[in-house]
């Protein structure tokens, strides 16, 4: 089957794969009508979402394409997948400030933030795949 139209698959495993995660995500973003400020809020989800993958996992994939809705409203979704270690306890992870390593402890509750939807789904020693979506207003 055709891969689903404007879907790009970035893999993910160096600060490089970051950057060009991010740049396919604006890009994307900016064809799909998003304006500036919301084209830099998907484009920095992105960056956190790949840079956990890197930092986590160490590597995975991820997906950027077009959607639309039930009810007919067009936005942008990002599936960032990998094989890692996965997440002990969700809950814990999305609170601000909670961190394993030296970060910050942002990336996880700020990209629920910036983006309208979110969804992990993680197992133990299988992965992770954080799902998130934004429309278009
Ligand atoms: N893909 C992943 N696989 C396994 N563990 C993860 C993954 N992503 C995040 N985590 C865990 O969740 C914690 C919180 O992630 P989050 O991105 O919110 O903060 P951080 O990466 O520690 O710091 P920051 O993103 O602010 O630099 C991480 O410290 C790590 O323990
Ligand atoms: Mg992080």
């Amino acid at each position: 089957m055709a891969p689903p139209a404007k879907e790009r698959r970035i893999p993910v495993k160096t600060e490089l794969d970051i950057v060009t995660a991010r740049v396919e995500g604006r890009n994307l973003a900016r064809e799909l009508g998003f304006g500036t400020i919301d084209q830099a809020r998907i484009a920095t989800a992105i960056s956190e979402l790949t840079r956990n993958v890197v930092l986590y996992a160490p590597e995975g994939e991820v997906r950027v394409r077009a959607i639309v809705s039930d009810d007919g409203r067009r936005g942008i979704e990002v599936v960032c997948e990998d094989n890692g270690p996965g997440i002990a306890d969700v809950d814990l992870v999305m609170q601000d400030g909670y961190s394993t390593s030296s970060g910050l402890g942002m990336g996880l509750p700020g990209t629920k933030r910036l983006m309208d939807e979110f969804k992990i789904e993680t197992e133990l020693g299988v992965g992770t795949r954080v799902t998130v979506r934004k429309w278009l207003r």
